[in-house]
Formats: C-alpha cells, sequence, structure tokens
C-alpha cells in the first residue's frame, strides 16, 4: 500500500499535522499559514443546526418487502406492488433532548421512514406511538416550548408541562400512553412504530382509501422501569444507539411487520369520531389490521453526520398512490419540514446521496435550479423553463389522480373540525387505561404521575393536573390524590423540577 500524506481542502501535500508556522520557534504565527487557518476555520464550522426536535437520533438502512399482493388493490404506489423490495432508511430519536441527551428520558421516541421507490422518495415521519398530544399544528411550537426549557434557568419545568397539557384536553390520550410502560422503550428495536395520521391511498382504478400505518416488532415490545431508565440515563447515555448499532453490527437484523387498517372513503363522513383527528385510535374492531410487507434494517451508516443528521425526511414526500388527508396537523407538517430542512441542511439538501431519489431519475426533470452547493445539474441544451418548445420534461395531466383529494367548501374560517358523535378529549385514554393497561402497567403510571405531578409547584396546576387525570378514569385521579397528599407538597418533598427525566417517588 503506498503512503498516505496529508493534504489541504484543495489537495496539496500539507508539511506538518504538529506544528503551525511561526517566525522563530518562539514568535508569532503567520497568516500565511493557510493549513492552520483552513483547519480552525473548517473545524468552527462542523455541526449544522440540530433539528429544533427530535434532535437525538439514529438510524440505519435496510430494504422493505410487500408479502401481501392483495394491498396493491388499495393503492398504486410503486413500493406496495406484489414482491417488491425497496431500499430504505430508518431514523429514531426522541423528541424533546438535545442532541447529547440520553436516550432513555422518558419521551415519544421518532420512527422516520425514507423509502428510494422507483417513482420518487416517499417519506413516512412517525412516532412509536399512534396518537399526538394536539390536533392542529398552530399549536405545535407552544407545545413544544412548554416541554423544553424555561427561558431564565434553562431548566425543564413540570409546571410548564402540566400547564399546557391540562389547558389542552385533547393531550390526555397521548399523556397516557406517555407516562405509562410505553414511554420508556427498552430500545429501538422493541417498540412498534406508526404512521399514526391518516393518509389517503389510491389504487389503479383511482378508487380512494384512508389508511393508517401499524409497524409491529419482530423483537416483540418491552419497556424499561422506572428506575432503570434513571439508572442508564446516568450509565449510558446512548444505550438506544448502541443496541441498534451493535445488533446489526452482529448480524441480528430488526425486523419490523408492516399492517394497516383500510377505511373506505365514504366512512369518514359519518364515522362515530372524526377519523382525521390525531389523537384518536381506529378501534381495530372496526378497521382491523391488513398485512402488507416486512421492513429490515441490515446496514449501518459509515458516517453518522452524512447519513443521518443530513438525512432530512419530510411528509411532504409523498410517492403516486399516496396523499394526504384532511388531518390539520398532517397539514402543517406538509409545510413544516421542508423549510426545516432549507435552513438546517440548506436549499439543496435532497442533492445529498442520503436523501437524493436514487431508484428514480434523480435530478433529470426538476426545474428547480441552482442555489447554495447546487452540484448536480442538467446538460447546456435543457431548456430551464416551462412550457417550452425545445423538447423539455413537461407535467403529465394523467397523473392528476396520484395525490388523490377529498371534497371540500366552506367560507374560510378558525375553527374545529365538523363534529362527529363521539369527539371527545378523554374517552380513549380512560379506554387505554382501563382496558389496555395490564396491573403492572397501571402502577407503572401511577408511580410517574405521582412523582411528576408532585414536583408541580403551583397549587393550581397541581389541582388541574389531578382532576385532568380523574377525566381520564375516576379510580386513577382518587389514588393520585390521596398519593399527592401522602407525600406533601413539593418543598415538603424536596422534590425538584424532573422534566421528562423520570421522576423519583
Ligand atoms: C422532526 C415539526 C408533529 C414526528 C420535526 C422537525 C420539525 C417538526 C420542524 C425537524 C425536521 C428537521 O430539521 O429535519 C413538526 C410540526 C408538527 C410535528 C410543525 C405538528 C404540526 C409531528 C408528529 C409526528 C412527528 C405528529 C409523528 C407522528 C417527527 C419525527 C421527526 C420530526 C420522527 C424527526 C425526523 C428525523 O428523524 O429527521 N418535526 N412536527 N412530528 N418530527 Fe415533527
Amino acid at each position: 500500500m503506498s503512503e498516505k500524506f496529508t493534504t489541504t481542502n484543495a489537495g496539496a501535500p500539507v508539511a506538518s499535522d504538529q506544528h503551525s508556522q511561526t517566525v522563530g520557534n518562539d514568535g508569532v504565527t503567520t497568516l500565511t499559514d493557510h493549513y492552520l487557518v483552513e483547519k480552525l476555520a473548517q473545524f468552527n464550522r462542523e455541526r449544522v443546526p440540530e433539528r429544533v426536535v427530535h434532535a437525538k437520533g439514529g438510524g440505519a438502512f435496510g430494504t422493505f418487502t410487500v408479502t401481501n399482493p392483495e394491498i396493491a388493490n388499495y393503492t398504486r404506489a410503486a413500493l406496495f406492488q406484489p414482491g417488491v423490495e425497496t431500499e430504505m432508511l430508518a431514523r429514531f430519536s426522541s423528541v424533546a433532548g438535545e442532541s447529547g441527551s440520553p436516550d432513555t428520558w422518558r419521551d415519544p421516541r421518532g420512527f422516520a421512514l425514507k423509502f428510494y421507490t422507483s417513482e420518487g422518495n416517499y417519506d413516512l415521519v412517525g412516532n412509536n406511538t399512534p396518537v399526538f398530544f394536539i390536533r392542529d399544528g398552530i399549536k405545535f411550537p407552544d407545545f413544544i416550548r412548554s416541554q423544553k426549557r424555561l427561558p431564565g434557568s434553562h431548566l425543564r419545568d413540570n409546571d410548564m408541562q402540566w400547564d399546557f397539557w391540562t389547558l389542552q384536553p385533547e393531550s390526555a390520550h397521548q399523556v397516557t400512553w406517555l407516562m405509562g410502560e410505553r414511554g420508556l422503550p427498552r430500545s429501538w428495536r422493541e417498540m412498534q412504530g406508526y404512521g399514526s395520521h391518516t393518509y389517503q391511498w389510491i389504487n389503479a382504478e383511482g378508487e380512494r382509501f384512508w389508511v393508517k400505518y401499524h409497524f409491529k416488532s419482530q423483537q416483540g415490545v418491552h419497556g424499561l422501569s422506572i428506575d432503570e431508565a434513571a439508572q442508564l440515563a446516568g450509565s449510558d447515555g446512548d444505550h438506544h444507539i448502541r443496541d441498534l448499532y451493535e445488533h446489526i453490527e452482529a448480524g441480528d437484523f430488526p425486523r419490523w411487520d408492516l399492517k394497516v387498517q383500510i377505511m373506505p372513503y365514504e366512512d369518514a363522513k359519518d364515522y362515530r369520531f372524526n377519523p382525521f383527528d390525531l389523537t384518536k385510535v381506529w378501534p381495530h374492531g372496526d378497521y382491523p389490521l391488513i398485512d402488507v410487507g416486512v421492513m429490515e434494517l441490515n446496514k449501518n451508516p459509515e458516517n453518522y453526520f452524512a447519513q443521518i443528521e443530513q438525512a432530512t425526511f419530510a411528509p411532504s414526500n409523498f410517492v403516486p398512490g399516496i396523499g394526504a388527508s384532511p388531518d390539520k396537523m398532517l397539514m402543517a407538517r406538509i409545510f413544516s419540514y421542508a423549510d426545516a430542512h432549507r435552513y438546517r441542511v440548506g436549499t439543496n439538501h435532497a442533492d445529498l446521496p442520503v436523501n437524493a431519489a436514487k431508484n428514480a431519475d434523480p435530478h433529470g426533470h426538476s426545474y428547480s435550479k441552482d442555489g447554495a452547493m447546487r452540484y448536480s445539474f442538467s446538460s447546456a441544451s435543457t431548456p430551464v423553463y416551462a412550457p417550452n418548445s425545445t423538447g423539455g420534461a413537461h407535467a403529465d395531466a394523467e397523473r392528476a389522480g396520484d395525490a388523490g383529494n377529498w371534497e371540500s367548501d366552506g367560507e374560510m374560517v378558525r375553527a374545529a373540525a365538523t363534529l362527529h358523535a363521539e369527539d371527545d378529549d378523554f374517552g380513549q385514554a380512560g379506554t387505554m387505561y382501563r382496558e389496555v393497561f395490564d396491573d403492572q402497567q397501571k402502577a407503572h403510571i401511577l408511580e410517574q404521575i405521582t412523582g411528576h405531578v408532585g414536583a408541580v409547584k403551583s397549587d393550581d396546576i397541581r389541582e388541574r393536573a389531578i382532576q385532568y387525570w380523574t377525566n381520564v378514569d375516576a379510580d386513577l385521579g382518587a389514588k393520585l390524590r390521596s398519593n399527592l397528599e401522602a407525600a406533601g407538597a413539593p418543598e415538603e418533598a424536596g422534590e425538584p423540577g424532573t422534566g421528562w427525566e423520570p421522576a423519583q417517588v
């Protein structure tokens, strides 16, 4: 093997990795030491801004393979046609913590997927929870700020969290989920993934369906106890990144079965609750799970920064046969992510290898041009405007139905979605506590909310939180009240505001 010598970024050999150039051994450093300047300047620019949410994460590459050929009856999407295998990327994350925060803090986990399909990249940017805290995207910045840090002390604050949640009772289902055992997954491999929103599928005949995605872990679902999570947060903050990386390195590839719930298009109009409300799940008795295929993660990134930090997942990246729905959260997200990517990674983030539509025709026919760091381009004779009479690409009117649609008419308003008979805030949260949680999970949530609400300093907010849990389930609310009375006020109990950290009772 030939010897390797250090070079500058421009490829010229460098004389020393150890010594900057000075005037005499003890003299000043020279501005003409452009290698020193380059090295320090490059170092100062090594980071891109961390994601404003979901900053801490890790991921891997893999494949998605269709196992149920009948799924093509519901969508014309290339990746869901019989027998098709599609390359993909997954990134898992926690939501509120910064990029160095411990993986085992209580939080929902991101479950972001990018499928490199033959008709463009399809991104499904979900979580490990089927629901969310709010049902209108206009509330998202407020929600996130209430979960992050106080502006003065830069500490997380239980009062902010419970103040927001109790003033937004639509959060009850997701908060019940979060405070239970599933809020502390043992690993990313051992959690489910959900598309969460209702999406639209369109088949080859143009028929429309509403769909919800469920990724069921073949590794099973396992949580951590409150103590285990707290210990790991101290001893191995990167526990989840390490677990995924090491299992893939050892050839133990994690797999998830994708199943969907399909609602016939017409059912949505008079379903018993708003099927586009992100705080609700569709009961499986109404819409059973249908098999689709298997996702396997089998290749670790070679470079974390280039392939995970700079990966950009956007709910606006649809492909023919898959479209949006009237979910107000989803519609806000369709704007938000691509905008975040232009800021965080740059205008031409889609040019980067990890984001490029490598299995479609990557850049050939887009009329987007130029901008910082653009390096892909068409031949000089390709027209730069449309329409043109020089044989350039033109949009295909035949593809108008690919993205689906729905009927809508009325005045412009700022109001909740049209009411359905069983729309409410607490019903599914109560059902989850009473009918889904076993005794151990019931004990876990009571322990968790006792510690977490117990750390709230304001009497008013603490009382509202007790009422919130009473609305979820009267018995749970009563037990919480009695635990809090036994523990005394937070100052008496000496309990600091523990934020997302697992609160000890
Ligand atoms: C990341 C906005 C709701 C899942 C992000 C990012 C933004 C954002 C700006 C950072 C993107 C980046 O810099 O690459 C919003 C807004 C929401 C919303 C405005 C509500 C209207 C949701 C919901 C889910 C979700 C409901 C799940 C169902 C994720 C995930 C990531 C993310 C998984 C990380 C993606 C990655 O790994 O790169 N969100 N979000 N978000 N969000 Fe949301």
